[in-house]
């Protein structure tokens, strides 16, 4: 049976790559439908870069809502020294036919848990958590029809990656990340200590280029572009494909490996806004809320992305 699934997210091109391999597995994965928030770049350049994705791999059959414009408590800050001024820099952009959907996303997600049974639904956030803790200060009643939460955010071994002590989407939106760690339901983290273990080599680039299909195609442009500020900053071969992860985790678990601990997020200090407290080892003795990744199985990721995006051809 598959997975129902609602992706949230602020393309970006690691959340556009994300979203060819969500769309390329629909056996495994029924996608209800992709919200969109502001981070990487503002709200009307995410929304709109769902749909041009969805409209690049020929599915426009899947609909995409737009949420929050800010974070809950704090001015919004984007990413677009990464990303480029469009977000998804690296493909020639067009003016999508598909439509945005009427509804706010927050609404998208409460009527859709609503409408489902016990422990059904997997939230995959692979941006800041606005729409996400949005939904759950709205409508509490959703989180018993929440199977699980599959989110990349925060950083332990690795340091931050928007401030010191801070990974991006943590730090964008410290207040609604606090409220989802918080919110009883299993939580599986993809966190920069493994994303940073997948990296866009040239290497790994040209085997995607080689598949020759379009969707192949725009990925491949699309992560030229992404690995030129990450390879200067961490001085690798290629950047870290933090989103994907996500996806992957469902598809192929086995590629992955964690351990069950706590995390919260401090919103208080000016100094570490953001930053994920994680128990790694249990010395506080607290009860665990999250199971926090730190290995990844590099090469099998990549043959599943591989495999998957060749079935556009
Ligand atoms: C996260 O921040 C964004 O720039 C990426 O899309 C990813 O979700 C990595 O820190
Ligand atoms: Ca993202």
């Amino acid at each position: 049976m598959s997975e129902k699934i609602i992706i949230d997210c602020d393309p970006g091109q690691d959340d556009a790559v994300a979203l060819f391999l969500a769309l390329a597995s629909q056996d495994e994965l029924d996608i209800q439908g992709i919200t969109t928030v502001a981070g990487n770049v503002p709200l009307a350049l995410t929304e709109r870069n769902a749909r041009i994705i969805c409209e690049i791999a020929d599915c426009e059959d899947i609909p995409v809502y737009a949420g929050c414009p800010r974070p809950m408590m704090i001015e919004l800050v984007t990413a677009e020294n990464v990303h480029g001024s469009t977000g998804i820099d690296g493909i020639d952009i067009f003016k999508p036919k598909k439509e945005i959907e009427n509804k706010h996303a927050i609404d998208f997600i409460i009527d859709t848990l609503k409408g489902a049974e016990k422990d059904s639904i997997t939230l995959v956030p692979m941006g800041p958590l606005t729409n996400i803790a949005m939904s759950i200060i709205k409508d509490p009643t959703i989180l018993r029809n929440i199977k699980q939460i599959v989110l990349m955010g925060g950083a332990m071994r690795e340091a931050g990656n928007l401030s010191a002590s801070a990974e991006f989407n943590m730090r964008v939106d410290p207040h609604a990340a606090a409220k989802v760690f918080n919110c009883g339901k299993p939580i599986i983290v993809m966190s920069l200590d493994v994303t940073h273990k997948v990296l866009t080599s040239k290497e790994r680039v040209k085997r995607i280029e080689n598949i020759g299909n379009n969707v192949a195609s725009a990925t491949a442009d699309m992560l030229k572009f992404f690995a030129r500020y990450d390879s200067n900053k961490y001085g690798k071969d290629g950047a870290p494909l933090h989103d994907p992860c996500t996806i992957a985790w469902l598809l192929q678990p086995d590629l992955f490996e964690g351990k069950e601990c706590n995390v919260r997020i401090e919103t208080c200090s000016p100094l570490t806004m953001g930053h994920t407290s994680v128990d790694y080892w249990g010395v506080e003795g607290i009860k665990p809320n999250a199971i926090w990744m730190q290995n990844i199985d590099d090469e099998g990721f990549y043959d599943l992305l591989i495999k998957r995006l060749k079935k556009f051809s």
